[in-house]
C-alpha cells in the first residue's frame, strides 16, 4: 500500500475550501471555550472520507464526534479538522486543518494547512519539513533569545495557575511571550524560526501529532512531562524548543512547579 505526502496535501487543500469566511453555526461542547462550528464537521466528514479511500483499512483519531478507532490499525489518522476554532469562529487567520499519519505508532506523514496565513507545512518522517515548497529549519537562538509560545490552559481554567507560574518562571529568562490560540500554528512557527520555546500543560494529539513531525523534521526538540515523546493516543503535555537544551530548560521550570500532572 503505497501513499505519498502530495496526495495528503492535495485532500487537505480541498477540505479548506469548507473553511468559509461566513455562514457557519458556532456551537459550545459544553463550556463557552470550547468551541465546534459546522466547518469543523464538514472539514473532518470531508478528511475522513477521502483519507480512508486514500488508505482502505486505516484507523482514525479525530477531534470532533469522538471519532476514535486506532486499534490494531497499521495506519492511523490523526485529524483536527480546525485547530484554532475560537479563531475561526471570529475570523482570525490562526486556524489551520492538521493531519498526521502515523504507521505501527510511529509519526510517518504530517500536513499543516492555514489557508487564511497562506502557510502549507508538511513533513515526511527523514525527509525534512516545507513550508510553501520551500525547507523550513528552526532558529539558533539562544533559550535567553527565545519567544515563547504558550496558553493558560483554556478549557480547564482550574489548573490555570500552574501554567501562569511556569510561564512566568520562563519568562523571568527568555525574551518574550506570545500566543495565537492554534498549538499546530505555533509548532509550525516554531519550525520555521519564528519563534522558538514552547509550552501546553495539556493538548490532545490532534493538537499537534502532525506540528511535531514538522518540528523535528526542522531540527527542532519535543518532550513531554517525563522526558519521553508526547502520546500519541491521549492527553499530554508538550513541550518543545529550537534545539533539545531549551526544551530541557523548560522542562526543569516544570518539574520545579509540578510533582505530577494533574490530569
Ligand atoms: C486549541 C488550540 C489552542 C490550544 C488549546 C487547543 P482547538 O485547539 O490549539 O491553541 O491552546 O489547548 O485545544 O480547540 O481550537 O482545536
Ligand atoms: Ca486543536
Ligand atoms: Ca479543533
Amino acid at each position: 500500500m503505497e501513499i505519498r505526502i502530495e496526495n495528503i496535501i492535495d485532500v487537505v487543500k480541498e477540505a479548506s475550501t469548507l473553511m468559509v469566511c461566513s455562514g457557519f453555526e458556532v456551537h459550545d461542547k459544553g463550556s463557552r471555550e470550547n468551541l465546534v462550528t459546522s466547518s469543523d464537521l464538514a472539514v473532518q466528514d470531508f478528511l475522513t472520507g477521502r483519507l480512508s479511500a486514500l488508505l482502505p483499512g486505516s484507523g482514525f483519531l479525530c477531534e470532533e464526534e469522538d471519532l476514535n478507532d486506532i486499534a490494531g490499525h497499521e495506519f492511523i489518522w490523526i485529524i483536527d479538522p480546525i485547530d484554532g476554532t475560537a479563531n475561526y469562529a471570529r475570523g482570525n487567520e490562526n486556524c489551520c486543518i492538521s493531519v498526521a499519519l502515523v504507521r505501527n505508532g510511529e509519526q510517518y506523514m504530517g500536513v499543516v494547512y492555514s489557508p487564511w496565513r497562506g502557510e502549507l507545512y508538511w513533513a515526511e518522517k527523514g525527509c525534512g519539513a516545507y513550508c510553501n515548497g520551500k525547507p523550513v529549519h528552526v532558529s539558533y537562538r539562544s533559550y535567553e533569545d527565545g519567544l515563547l509560545f504558550t496558553a493558560m490552559s483554556t478549557y480547564h481554567k482550574d489548573w490555570a495557575r500552574y501554567c501562569s507560574d511556569i510561564i512566568y518562571d520562563i519568562y523571568l529568562d527568555c525574551n518574550d511571550v506570545r500566543r495565537t490560540g492554534s498549538a499546530a500554528v505555533e509548532l509550525c512557527l516554531i519550525a520555521a524560526g519564528y519563534a522558538d520555546l514552547y509550552f501546553e500543560l495539556r493538548l490532545m494529539p490532534w493538537d499537534y501529532a502532525a506540528a511535531t513531525l514538522i518540528l523535528t523534521e526542522a531540527g527542532g526538540a519535543v518532550c513531554s512531562f517525563d522526558t519521553g515523546f508526547p502520546s500519541l493516543s491521549v492527553p499530554s503535555m508538550v513541550i518543545a524548543a529550537n534545539n533539545p537544551s531549551s526544551c530541557r530548560r523548560i522542562l526543569d521550570v516544570v518539574h520545579r512547579h509540578l510533582k505530577a500532572l494533574p490530569y
